[in-house]
C-alpha cells in the first residue's frame, strides 16, 4: 500500500508542473485532495493495515497530503498570476469609454403633477392639510350633507372595511370637515387649504375609471367669499396649470356638500377642441366639481353660516395629468408598467 501511495505521490506531482489553467488544477485538487480524492482515501484506509504498519504508513500519508497541498498553493498562485497577466494583455482597458449609465428611477406621473398642483395653490396662499385615507362614514358622508340611505350617497360607491361605520374614503372632501376642526379655532379663523389623496371607490374599471385615484382638494372659509371668488380662482388656476391661451368653462352641477355647485372643464389639449376619444368629441376635459360650501357643511365644521361662507373644489390630477400628456387610459398610472412610468 504504502508503494501505492508513493507512486500516487510521484504522479500527481508530475501532473501538477504539466497545468496551466485554474479548471485543470481544481480537477487535479479534487482527484488527489477532495473527499473522494486518491491521498484522502489512502489516509482514511490507515486502519485496516496490520497494526504494525500503521503507524509508519499514516505519518507517511499526512507528509505526503501536507506537501501536495503546498504545491497546490503554489501552483494556484503561479497560475493565477499568469492568468492575471494574460487578462490584462487581451482586455486592455479603454480608459477614454464613457462610463456606463447607472439606472436611475424617477418619479411617477401622478406624483409630478400632484407637485405641480401643490406648488401654484401654494403660490396662491393656501397651505397643503393631509387628511385620512381611512374615514369614517359620519365624515365622509353625513357630515357633508349626505344622511344615510340619501340617494345621493349612490354616487360613490364604497368600500367598507369590517368594522362597521369605517370606509375609505370615497373622496378628499371628509378633509373639508377635519380642517374646519383643526384650523376653523371654532368657527373663528379664515381657511385656505388643499386636501391631497387617494380616494377609492367601488367601480367597474374602465380606461376612464380607476378603483383609486388621487384628489385634491381645495377649501376656502372666509366672511365675504362669493362664487366669483371660486371662478376666478379656479380659471386663475387653470391659467398657471395649463397656459393662458386655454379655455375654461364653469356648468351648474349638483353636489350635496355645496350650494350651487358647478363642474369645470378645460379645453382638450389633445385635440385642441376639435374632438377626439380622449374628450368623447366634446372638445372639453372635466378637471374639477367645485361649488359654495353648503351651510349645513359650515355649521357641521363649527362656522355659523351667517357670517362665514367658502368655497370648495375637488380635482382629479390623473385626469389632469391624462389631458397633458395625452394619456388615453387611467389604467396605466397603477399597472406600474415600466415602458409607460419610463416616459415620464
Ligand atoms: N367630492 C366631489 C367628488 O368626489 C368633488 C367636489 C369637491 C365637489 C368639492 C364640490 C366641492 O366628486
Amino acid at each position: 500500500m504504502l508503494e501505492q501511495l508513493e507512486s500516487t505521490y510521484t504522479q500527481a506531482l508530475a501532473e501538477l508542473e504539466t497545468i496551466t489553467h485554474s479548471d485543470a488544477l481544481h480537477d487535479w485538487e479534487r482527484r488527489y485532495l477532495g473527499k473522494k480524492g486518491a491521498v484522502t482515501l489512502a489516509l482514511r484506509a490507515t486502519g485496516q493495515l496490520p497494526k504494525d504498519e500503521r503507524a509508519a504508513f499514516g505519518k507517511r500519508a499526512n507528509e505526503i497530503k501536507n506537501a501536495l497541498a503546498d504545491a497546490f498553493t503554489g501552483r494556484e498562485e503561479m497560475i493565477r498570476q499568469h492568468e492575471l497577466a494574460q487578462s490584462l494583455e487581451e482586455g486592455e482597458i479603454d480608459v477614454t469609454l464613457p462610463g456606463r449609465r447607472v439606472p436611475t428611477g424617477g418619479l411617477h406621473p401622478a406624483t409630478q403633477t400632484l407637485r405641480r398642483i401643490y406648488a401654484i395653490w401654494a403660490e396662491m396662499g393656501f397651505q397643503v392639510y393631509r387628511s385620512r385615507d381611512v374615514e369614517d362614514d359620519d365624515t365622509n358622508f353625513t357630515l357633508l350633507n349626505i344622511p344615510p340611505h340619501h340617494p345621493a350617497r349612490d354616487m360613490w360607491d364604497t368600500f367598507h372595511t369590517t368594522t362597521p361605520g369605517v370606509i375609505l374614503r370615497t373622496h378628499t372632501s371628509p378633509g373639508q370637515i377635519r380642517a374646519m376642526h383643526d384650523y376653523g379655532e371654532n368657527g373663528t379663523a379664515p381657511i385656505r387649504v388643499i386636501l391631497p389623496g387617494m380616494c377609492y371607490r367601488y367601480e367597474q374599471l374602465s380606461a376612464r375609471s380607476e378603483i383609486q385615484f388621487n384628489q385634491v382638494e381645495g377649501l376656502a372659509v372666509g366672511r365675504h367669499i362669493h362664487m366669483t371668488d371660486l371662478k376666478g380662482t379656479i380659471a386663475e388656476f387653470a391659467r398657471r396649470m395649463f397656459g393662458a391661451e386655454k379655455r375654461v368653462r364653469f356648468r351648474g352641477s349638483y353636489f350635496p356638500f355645496t350650494e350651487p355647485s358647478i363642474e369645470v372643464d378645460v379645453e382638450c389639449m389633445i385635440c385642441g377642441g376639435d374632438g377626439c376619444p380622449v374628450c368623447k368629441y366634446t372638445g372639453w376635459v372635466e378637471i374639477a366639481g367645485a361649488g359654495m360650501v353648503h351651510p349645513v357643511v359650515l355649521q357641521n365644521g363649527g362656522y355659523d353660516p351667517t357670517e362665514w361662507s367658502g368655497f370648495a373644489f375637488g380635482m382629479g390630477p390623473e385626469r389632469m395629468a391624462m389631458n397633458v400628456n395625452g394619456i388615453k387610459d387611467i389604467r396605466y398610472f397603477w399597472q406600474n408598467d415600466l415602458r409607460f412610468l419610463e416616459q415620464f
